[in-house]
């Protein structure tokens, strides 16, 4: 696939000549690209090709049933065939091995988990509500937030390069809040780059279950504390230099968000800087954007927000000098950054 061509999802659909194949394939596509991160079939193959044989060896499953999905993910691009073996495609060894650039098997390991909740879309579109959030399923299975952190940790690994290179930090900026921190990628990051920075992470316990770990790992427990709780509700402290929202508004009402841009700005130091990433509502939606949507609805029952909303909530709580950056590419959202 060329690099700069979007996936087929995102294009116009309703072509295929026969209509089912348009609801079959992608079911299909989903199932096998699912299937093969929760065998390691893209892992196994990150070295170098293997034939069928081997292939099914080394992920401990059938020979028939090895060679049948291979074939369908030759058929998608996925992998290809050399001779007798089985290789990763460019792109399969790019984003789904430890080999690429970031290993989103996390992500097919969380899609596996999301995809029975699917199954309740219709009602959420019934009801205007999810039947359920994600937040009270992780709360009854906690494995769930330890599979959505390490999907976000994949997305942060994959944004970390832009917040360096966009978020204009200076050796004044000492202390940092990152608001929804998760696995704590961003803050280590940031630490690692700033040797004067220290910084808090404040999230959901069922959130925090791996950042303890992934901070000593780090060597940086002297300068990464967590303060677990519900933001809208917690007493994060204050005299910080710059905070973090990240990815964190869409889980949030309008009014939610107005009050915890007001909050941001009283624990800010004056000349402060708060940093948004999100994924905004542009009209007319995108086909990422409107999909994103229809998720929230069954997910958290929240949705994402237009630009003139940031902007309302971030001049009421008193915010000045404020941009956007549209990243590229643009399904990995905007950045926003005011000073107070
Ligand atoms: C989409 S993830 C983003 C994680 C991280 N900031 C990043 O950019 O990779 C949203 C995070 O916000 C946290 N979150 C959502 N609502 C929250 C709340 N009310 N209080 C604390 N954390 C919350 C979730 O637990 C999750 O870790």
């Amino acid at each position: 696939m060329c690099p700069t061509c979007k996936p087929d999802v995102c294009q116009p659909t309703g072509s295929a000549e026969l209509a089912m194949l348009d609801v079959y394939m992608p079911m299909m596509k989903s199932a096998a690209i699912i299937s093969a991160g929760r065998l390691g079939l893209f892992e196994a193959l990150a070295d170098g090709p293997l034939t069928a044989d081997e292939l099914a060896g080394r992920i401990a499953s059938s020979q028939q049933g090895t060679t049948k999905l291979a074939d369908f993910l030759v058929t998608l691009a996925y992998l290809e065939k050399q001779g007798e073996k089985f290789a990763n495609a460019a792109s399969t060894q790019r984003w789904f091995t430890h080999r690429g650039q970031v290993d989103y098997t996390s992500g097919l390991l969380w899609t596996h988990e999301a995809w029975p909740m699917m199954g309740e879309l219709a009602e959420a579109v019934r009801s205007g509500n999810p039947t359920s959030t994600l937040w009270d399923a992780m709360l009854e299975k906690p494995r769930l937030g330890q599979l959505f952190s390490a999907y976000m940790a994949a997305f942060a690994a994959d944004l970390g390069p832009d917040l360096l290179k966009y978020v204009p930090l200076t050796p004044t900026h000492r202390r940092l809040l990152d608001l929804g921190g998760s696995h704590g990628l961003h803050s280590i990051r940031f630490c690692q780059h700033y040797p004067q920075l220290s910084a808090t992470i404040v999230d959901l316990p069922s959130a925090l279950t791996a950042t303890g770990p992934a901070i000593e790992a780090a060597q940086l427990s002297e300068r990464i504390s967590l303060s677990p709780g519900d933001l809208l509700e917690h007493d994060w402290g204050g005299n910080f230099d710059v905070v973090f929202y990240l990815s964190v508004a869409h889980n949030h009402t309008a009014e939610d968000n107005r009050q915890v841009f007001r909050r941001i700005a009283e624990s800010l130091n004056p000349g402060g800087l708060l940093v948004i990433h999100e994924y905004i509502a542009e009209q007319p939606l995108d086909a990422f954007n409107a999909a994103f949507r229809l998720t929230l609805l069954y997910e958290t029952g929240t949705q994402t927000h237009r630009h003139a909303d940031y902007l309302d909530w971030l001049t009421a709580a008193g915010f000045s000098s404020i941009s956007r950056v549209d990243l590229d590419p643009r399904e990995k959202g905007s950045l926003i950054l005011a000073t107070c």
